[in-house]
């Protein structure tokens, strides 16, 4: 990879990493610049929330059951207008939509395929907490102009490239291609991102979980013990739990920490949806040197067999996903 120093913008960071690469089309670079976009477009409507008429709810149910608010649609078709037309996808997968998006006639259709979370935590789009996109990218591998669902309903080792958007107190896109994880912080003042946050490494073991506590009576056994155990004041452990899972897994990238949300009585299969929430993140921590897993095997090597299949996730530091695994095994 060249040599990068920070306050490259993303654009010069992408055509020099992307556009050398053999075979490369110039399709992913163009994608990925119109997700900046639409993380650019989505931001302003962040920040402005409260003065936007953006707070609330929209009155009905998604998909999977859960309140939309106005940010989740609003985001859901930001992403989806800024890629519509690029010419790089031939299929895009929502979790505010129940089927697959396929380009319109009208539009050049792209060799890839963009799943994802519109705006993850949702829940706290009223507080001003910090909220994401989570997106994932494949190659299409069927045949015919469109995409197919068998484009994506594959092993997360599979993906292309994997991200998310973070509307915190600062914006950042963070990014991997599978070599390396990098982090670009948009700076309003000039609407460009710059890189910030080169290589980040997942530290191998540190001390802080994340997950909602609150659930743990329903866990399995095994697990609520390994929990208590950690409560020992001489082994130093703290919990961070932000209740949006893009909040809380950047948390742990940059300060180290493990993300659980496990099988609950009401969410027996975990909550997260493995393509646009699970494997993303997954790809993103193996490439920083962390680990997931659904508490039996790796989320990058489980293979979906629906587009809003669910999973549950344990992820961060390796050495403490291993010991979870453990926990769970024995
Ligand atoms: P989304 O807002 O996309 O529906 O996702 C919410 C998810 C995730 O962000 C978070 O980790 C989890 O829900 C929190 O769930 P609990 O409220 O059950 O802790
Ligand atoms: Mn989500
Ligand atoms: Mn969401």
């Amino acid at each position: 990879m060249p040599h990068f120093e920070e306050g490259t913008t993303l654009d010069r960071f992408l055509l020099d990493t992307m556009r050398a690469r053999p075979g490369a089309t110039g399709q992913l670079v163009t994608l990925l610049k119109q997700v900046a976009l639409a993380g650019k477009l989505v931001n302003a409507r962040v920040q402005r929330a409260g003065l936007a008429g953006m707070l609330g709810a929209v009155g009905g149910m998604n998909i999977q059951g859960e309140y939309v608010q106005k940010l989740d649609v609003y985001a859901n078709d930001t992403f989806k207008r800024a890629l519509e037309h690029a010419g790089v996808c031939c299929m895009i997968v929502s979790e505010e939509d129940e089927e697959q998006m396929l380009i319109p006639a009208d539009y050049e259709a792209g060799e890839y395929i963009f799943s994802m979370d519109p705006l993850d935590g949702s829940s706290n789009i009223d507080t001003n907490a910090s909220i994401g996109t989570i997106f994932g990218i494949h190659r299409k591998v069927s045949a015919g102009r469109d995409g197919a669902p068998a484009d994506v309903l594959r092993a997360g080792r599979e993906l292309v490239c994997a991200g998310y958007v973070l509307y915190g107190a600062g914006t950042m896109l963070v990014l991997s291609t599978g070599a390396g994880v990098h982090g670009f912080t948009l700076d309003p003042s000039v609407g460009e991102f710059f890189l910030s946050h080169l290589d980040i490494r997942l530290q191998p073991s540190t001390r802080a979980y994340s997950c909602n506590e609150a659930y743990s009576a329903q866990w399995d056994p095994r697990l609520q013990a390994w929990l208590a155990g950690l409560k020992e004041p001489s082994l130093g452990w703290s919990a961070r739990y932000i209740g949006s899972l893009v909040g809380d897994f950047h948390r742990n990238l940059v300060k180290g920490g493990v993300f659980l949300y496990p099988p609950t009585a009401k969410a027996r299969q975990g909550k997260l949806r493995m393509l646009y929430e699970a494997q993303p993140l997954a790809f993103l921590a193996e490439a920083a040197g962390g680990a997931a897993s659904d508490g039996h095997m790796p989320i990058l090597d489980k293979v979906p067999t629906s587009l809003h299949e669910r999973s549950p996730l344990y992820i961060g530091n390796a050495e403490a996903v291993a010991r979870i695994v453990e926990v769970l095994n024995s």
